[in-house]
């Protein structure tokens, strides 16, 4: 059974978030690196800015690795990047040393990129089964059953054998680079955090498994031996059967 969690607005989500990652950063040893990769889009904007305004002290960014699910194929300074959204809304706002960040190279070559991004993933995460092991992987949904940057035509980059993927945003063309469900199904905890009803029929979808729900990358997110969480405003869960 999936961790559901129903949220009354944005900021209470942001709070059970904020506090979920603050333990789960307390309980390594400070002496550990803890992995985090980040969503990218719109919905993280206001949750990492309540992250930095009511955590920004508590947490020991020293022990923490940044890494992003996607970027976009776009310069660090372009309005589309994830990088730089992340930056406005987080990272310019704690003190995060410039080695803990592992940004993808949104302006470089995508393909020899995904394999650059790949080598760093390797280098600093420690692997188990010979797959690195984040201690958390942020997800995002879109209104289509995308996440990360694996859409429903491209189903199969998720499995594919490669950590590191070029994928293809198949409404503006745009190149993306995606991690796989390689890295996110071999992770300690995995967190979909899904605002707004403009998701609502796609979370009814996945969760409660209807027609066509296998078709979807997000619903190819099952995490082998991690906890798999949905934090969900009350927005995004509207279209859910009450029971639910
Ligand atoms: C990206 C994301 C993507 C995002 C969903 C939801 O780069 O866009 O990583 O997977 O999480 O598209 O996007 P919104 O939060 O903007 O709805």
């Amino acid at each position: 059974m999936d961790n559901i969690h129903f949220f009354e607005n944005r900021d209470e989500l942001s709070d059970f978030f904020a506090r979920d990652l603050y333990e789960k950063i307390k309980e390594k040893p400070d002496k550990e690196v803890f992995s985090i990769a980040l969503s990218g889009g719109s919905t993280p904007k206001h949750i990492f800015q309540y992250l930095s305004s009511h955590y920004h002290k508590n947490i020991n960014w020293e022990k923490v690795y940044f890494f992003w699910g996607d970027e976009r194929c776009v310069p660090p300074e372009d309005k589309e990047s994830n990088f730089r959204m992340t930056k406005e809304n987080l990272l310019k706002n704690i003190p995060i040393p410039d080695n803990n960040i592992f940004r993808i190279k949104g302006e470089n070559q995508p393909e020899s990129e995904a394999k650059e991004y790949e080598k760093t993933i390797r280098k600093n995460i420690h692997a188990l089964n010979g797959i690195p092991v984040f201690d958390y992987i942020m997800l995002g949904l879109g209104d289509d059953g995308h996440t990360v940057s694996i859409f429903p035509d491209q189903l199969d980059l998720f499995d594919s054998g490669k950590l590191t993927v070029v994928a293809i945003n198949p409404y503006s063309g745009q190149k993306r680079i995606s991690i796989t469900g390689q890295l996110i199904n071999n992770a300690r905890n995995v967190a979909f955090l899904i605002t707004g009803k403009a998701k609502a029929e796609m979370v009814k979808t996945i969760l409660e498994k209807k027609n066509g729900w296998q078709n979807l990358p997000a619903s190819k997110v099952q995490p082998t031996f991690g906890e798999l969480l949905f934090l969900l405003d009350k927005e995004a869960a509207a279209s859910l059967n009450p029971g639910y």
